[in-house]
């Protein structure tokens, strides 16, 4: 079986970390999650990795959490995928993302935990949360207003539509857009740039930008995490569940 989490060394210094589904459009199961959190805890404690490239194979980012995992067996998904968050969030080694074609749920809402994305022309984004019974996950309820205001996040994770890359770029998940095609070449290109630069430098300088922010995205998450596992069971979700897996 091909493993759904890939990591290699691709330059001195730069671990990439692939998302390698792509027959689910890189939807994320509980052994992908797993396969995250095992692939950045091994980034953060190799020291040879000075820098993360997150990014999916195929042409797609992801597509977010599994469907089917979220109408079987939910609530252990639920958890597994907020151990991914905290991970992420609480990362200590600067994170890079390339993005391509689709960056659905999670997908979108974990750039917000990366220090830099780039993304090419395009890709779609989209925070399906509310239409699909939930709620959002990922700390996105603080972070997205902070970057990019109330009304673009109410906009965004209420009426929960897709969108594109510009206005994900101004709603400030993205650094830049780039030709399609070019987001990872870009964001190895700024991996190996940071990871040439002083580590414990560049380390304290992550420290410093999240400092203020930690307690609460920590809050946040765990708070959606709460309504989230309660939206899971609920007749709202199943039925928008139910409604995918059946087209
Ligand atoms: N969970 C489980 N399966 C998924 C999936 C997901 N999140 N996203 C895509 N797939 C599956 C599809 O069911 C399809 O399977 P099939 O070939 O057996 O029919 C396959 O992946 C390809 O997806 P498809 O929908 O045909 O591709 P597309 O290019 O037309 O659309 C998306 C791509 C991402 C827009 C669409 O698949 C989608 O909306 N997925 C759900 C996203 C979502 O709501 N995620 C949860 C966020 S909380």
């Amino acid at each position: 079986m091909t493993a759904a989490i890939l990591t290699e060394a691709v330059a001195p210094g730069v671990t990439q970390i692939t998302m390698n589904r792509p027959e689910r459009k890189n939807a994320l199961d509980q052994a992908s999650y797993r396969g995250l959190i095992a692939a950045f805890a091994a980034a953060e404690a190799d020291a040879q990795t000075r820098a993360i490239v997150v990014t999916g194979t195929g042409g797609c980012f992801t597509s977010g959490n599994d469907i089917r995992d979220f109408a079987t067996s939910a609530l252990e998904g639920a958890r597994v995928a907020m151990d991914f968050l905290t991970t992420i969030s609480t990362a200590t080694k600067p994170i890079v993302a390339a993005v391509e074609g689709f960056a659905v749920g999670i997908g979108t809402t974990m750039l917000l935990h990366c220090d830099l994305a780039y993304a090419g022309e395009g890709s779609t984004f989209r925070m399906p949360f509310a239409a699909l019974g939930l709620c959002p996950e990922g700390a996105s309820s603080y972070l997205l207003p902070l970057a990019a205001g109330s009304k673009r996040a109410s906009e965004l994770l209420m009426l929960a539509e897709a969108f594109g890359s510009e206005i994900a770029r101004e709603a400030g998940l993205l650094n830049g857009v780039v030709a399609q095609g070019a987001a990872l070449g870009t964001a190895l290109d700024k991996a190996k740039a940071l990871a040439a630069l002083p580590p414990q430098s560049i380390a304290l300088t992550k420290q410093l930008l999240k400092r203020g922010q930690a307690a609460a995205i920590a809050d946040a998450i765990a708070t959606e995490a709460r309504h989230f596992d309660e939206r899971l069971r609920s007749d709202e979700a199943q039925a928008a569940f139910a409604a995918f897996l059946k087209r």
